[in-house]
């Protein structure tokens, strides 16, 4: 089938057709975010993943957060519109390695960042997004060493807020990793009044200058909250799409990468396409397929973390 012309309205009437929901990140692009249902962190998708009673779920995000809905929800015919979308943090964490890692530090509790694969949520105690990692770090038993994977910038923004100290695995987001601090100073310089929202994955000297540091849901809550007018945006810049949607009044700056170039977009996240979110629901696929003791394994962790979050 040829991809209709008016892909927003071909998109809707499928989806009646087919049961399904759209669940979409924040850093998806603009026209996949205004055909989506629902757009949520990784946290708020997955309870909505968990919680939907659609036939289908169609997951506008990367392969981790669609292999999570599937995990949560097996019943449910999971599509990712491009299987490539992947996340560096989930690649620089392979399962073998993982479980070599932990069986060096036998007596410590495992906790992975959701952006890894299901082989490392099954070798894992409990699972935690960016919005509740510091929160779920703090009720663990004190007398117990912590192990933390893979992304080493928010292991160790949640060993600052919660004063645990935690073995980190050497992983980071390459996107996060690319925001340009001379930028960024830039930036404050041209606007002293602008408030500085920052995602826990970026690099620490670029914490260190932030007013405010929260997940992508928090920084949206925090931008609506605020009184200041002004905000320079350190992560991935889909986000600014829904701030500047529901904050019309307010400013919004994102920050380039290194070189001024616009590497700060998630090249993952943007593989999806309007044409793609079309297509899988044209064709069912691409389809999310587990294997069932895998997700078993996988799930123990992750419902520890749904029971444990506020
Ligand atoms: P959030 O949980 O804040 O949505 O972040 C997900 C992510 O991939 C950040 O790079
Ligand atoms: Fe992964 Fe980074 Fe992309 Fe988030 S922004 S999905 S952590 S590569």
């Amino acid at each position: 089938n040829h991809a209709p012309q008016d892909l927003p309205a071909a998109i809707s009437a499928l989806k009646q057709v087919r049961k399904a929901v759209i669940l979409a990140h924040y850093y998806q692009d603009e026209a996949v975010q205004d055909i989506a249902d629902f757009i949520g962190d990784s946290l708020e998708l997955s309870r909505k993943a968990a919680a939907t009673d659609a036939e289908v779920i169609v997951f506008c995000g990367v392969h981790f957060m669609a292999e999570t809905a599937k995990i949560l929800s097996p019943d449910k015919t999971v599509l990712l519109p491009d299987l490539e979308a992947g996340c560096s943090l989930a690649d620089a964490c392979p399962a073998d390695e993982f479980a070599a890692f932990r069986a060096e530090h036998p007596d410590h509790i495992a906790v992975s960042y959701i952006n890894c694969s299901a082989a490392v949520k099954a070798l894992s105690d409990l699972i935690c997004t960016s919005s509740n990692a510091v929160d779920l770090v703090k009720q663990l038993p004190a007398d117990r060493p912590i192990l933390f994977a893979p992304d080493q910038n928010l292991g160790r923004w949640v060993q600052r807020q919660s004063g645990r100290q935690l073995t980190l695995w050497p992983g980071s987001c390459i996107v996060h990793e690319t925001f340009s601090e001379q930028a960024l100073l830039q930036l404050k310089l041209e606007h002293p009044a602008a408030e500085v929202l920052a995602h826990p994955e970026c690099q620490q000297h670029l914490l260190d200058l932030a007013d405010f540091i929260g997940s992508t849901s928090a920084l949206l809550r925090q931008a609506e909250q605020s009184p200041a007018t002004t905000f320079i945006v350190l992560t991935e810049p889909g986000i600014l799409h829904q701030m500047r949607l529901k904050l019309p009044q307010k400013t919004f700056f994102e920050v380039p990468g290194a070189d001024g170039c616009s590497c700060n977009a998630c090249p993952y996240m943007r593989l999806n396409t309007l044409e793609k979110v079309w297509q899988c629901l044209d064709r069912m696929e691409p389809e999310i397929v587990m294997d069932e003791a895998l997700r078993l394994r996988a799930l123990a962790p992750i419902e520890k973390m749904l029971a444990m979050s506020r």
